[in-house]
């Protein structure tokens, strides 16, 4: 039997993550944004909530909850600023969930654990100056000396970049299989900041998720030990991909909430401005387009349950991550469109939150795998160009137990 209900647990945790932050951000998030500014103090209140670990297991010292707590908190997060949820991505999608999944009992004992705590912070560095979506074509290498690996290269666009204490990175320890881009030649490293050798800083000329931190980090033969390879040698870019399967469904159920505050944003206004003599959300054009938020907002929202559905149960999902991804990013884009022609000039100010919902949205139908990479993994799954069958990896063991 299908069951969409929400289990006690998660009904929970929706409720707890709303109320937090419509109470500890929503009044002060214009300022922050405004500011250009990230408010470091709002970690350790997402780690006393159990958000920086949701999905580790107690053990692993996280809230040991499942995938669809984890997609909810993304929503309720991004409801009331991109920036919050980028948090989740990052440090509990892309790298927490990875370790948990391809890191040695060593590498969880000494990352996972503080990170799922939220005593250290964490990220995620694939993309280069030249290397976005073409994720073969990173630049970065790994050179393997006796028990140790030398890191060089350059990372940008990388959330929480200059805020981050540990960084899952991607480097070719291959350099023939590099020079095929044969991804077999790349491998996946834990990278502390404290290594000497890296060095950090902040994208200054964003125009969007004003709030959050977006920065650049570099790697001047930075001594990596060998115990901080994730996975095998080469493995790296499985593990960059399978790290994007759970990014990816944190972005899709973000932008789920984004349409949700679009769209209660526009019914609330609706109601409050007049033209004509009657309340704005009685004209048939209002009425169409917040519809059409509505209808988005759904389908957005059953195409991420099914992704997490699928985690929860430990078969591959990044055939409907994907699409999940895809659709519910271009209708945010969508939605933040609407809302703000809905508020007309006022949506043109930043005096109504609509204006920012815009500026947010755009990113995530860049990152984690642009509009037009998703379209085209989409119709490759259905002419039969590419397939999902299980990975080494499929099972987050994070269910197995708890
Ligand atoms: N899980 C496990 N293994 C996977 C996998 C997954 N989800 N996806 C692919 N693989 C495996 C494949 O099975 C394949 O292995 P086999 O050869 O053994 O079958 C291998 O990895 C290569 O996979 P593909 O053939 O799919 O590789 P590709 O080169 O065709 O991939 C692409 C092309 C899909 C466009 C990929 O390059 C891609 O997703 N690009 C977008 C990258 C992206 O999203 N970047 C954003 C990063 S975000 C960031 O860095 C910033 C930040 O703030 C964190």
């Amino acid at each position: 039997m299908l069951n969409l209900d929400l289990t006690e647990e998660q009904q929970l945790l929706e409720q707890t993550v709303r109320e937090w932050a419509a109470r500890a951000v929503a009044p002060k998030i214009r300022e922050l944004d405004r500011a250009h500014q990230f408010d470091r103090g709002i970690l350790p209140q997402m780690a006393a909530l159990g958000l920086l670990g949701i999905s580790v297991p107690q053990t692993y010292g996280g809230a040991g909850m499942d995938y669809i707590a984890l997609g909810l908190a993304s929503e309720e997060l991004e409801y009331v600023d991109t920036s919050l949820r980028v948090i989740l991505s990052v440090h509990s999608g892309l790298n927490c969930l990875t370790l948990l999944s391809w890191g040695t009992e060593d590498l969880k004992q000494r990352y996972l654990v503080p990170q799922a705590q939220g005593k250290k912070i964490a990220t995620f560095g694939l993309t280069e100056p030249s290397a976005g979506s073409d994720a073969r074509g990173i630049q970065s290498v790994a050179i393997r000396k006796g028990d140790r690996y030398y890191l060089t290269g350059e990372k940008i666009w990388i959330s929480l970049g200059d805020v981050a204490d540990n960084f899952l990175v991607f480097a070719w320890s291959d350099l023939e299989k590099k020079k095929q881009r044969d991804p077999n030649g790349i491998s996946a490293f834990i990278v502390e900041r404290a290594f000497k050798g890296f060095a950090s800083g902040t994208l200054k000329e964003k125009w969007g998720i004003l709030a959050g931190n977006t920065g650049f980090f570099t790697m001047e033969e930075v001594e990596v030990p060998q115990e901080n390879l994730v996975g095998r040698e080469g493995e790296g870019f499985k593990i960059a991909m399978f790290a994007l399967d759970q990014g990816r469904y944190t972005v899709a159920a973000g932008a789920t909430g984004l349409i949700r505050a679009c769209r209660d944003a526009s019914a609330t206004y609706a109601k409050e401005r007049k033209t004509f003599s009657v309340e704005i959300g009685r004209h048939q054009l209002v009425k169409e387009m917040i519809a059409q938020m509505e209808s988005d907002y759904q389908a957005s929202r059953l195409l991420w349950l099914r992704a997490g559905w699928l985690k929860n149960i430990g078969r591959r999902s990044t055939r409907e991550t994907g699409l999940a991804k895809w659709f519910s990013t271009v209708a945010s884009e969508r939605a933040a469109s609407d809302a703000v022609q809905i508020h007309g000039a006022n949506g043109y100010s930043d005096e109504y939150p609509v204006g920012r919902f815009y500026r947010n949205c755009k990113g995530a139908v860049i990152y984690e795998g642009t509009r037009e990479i998703h379209k085209l993994m989409q119709a490759d799954y259905v002419l039969g160009y590419r397939s999902d069958r299980p990975t080494r990896c499929d099972l987050p063991a994070f269910l197995i137990e708890d």
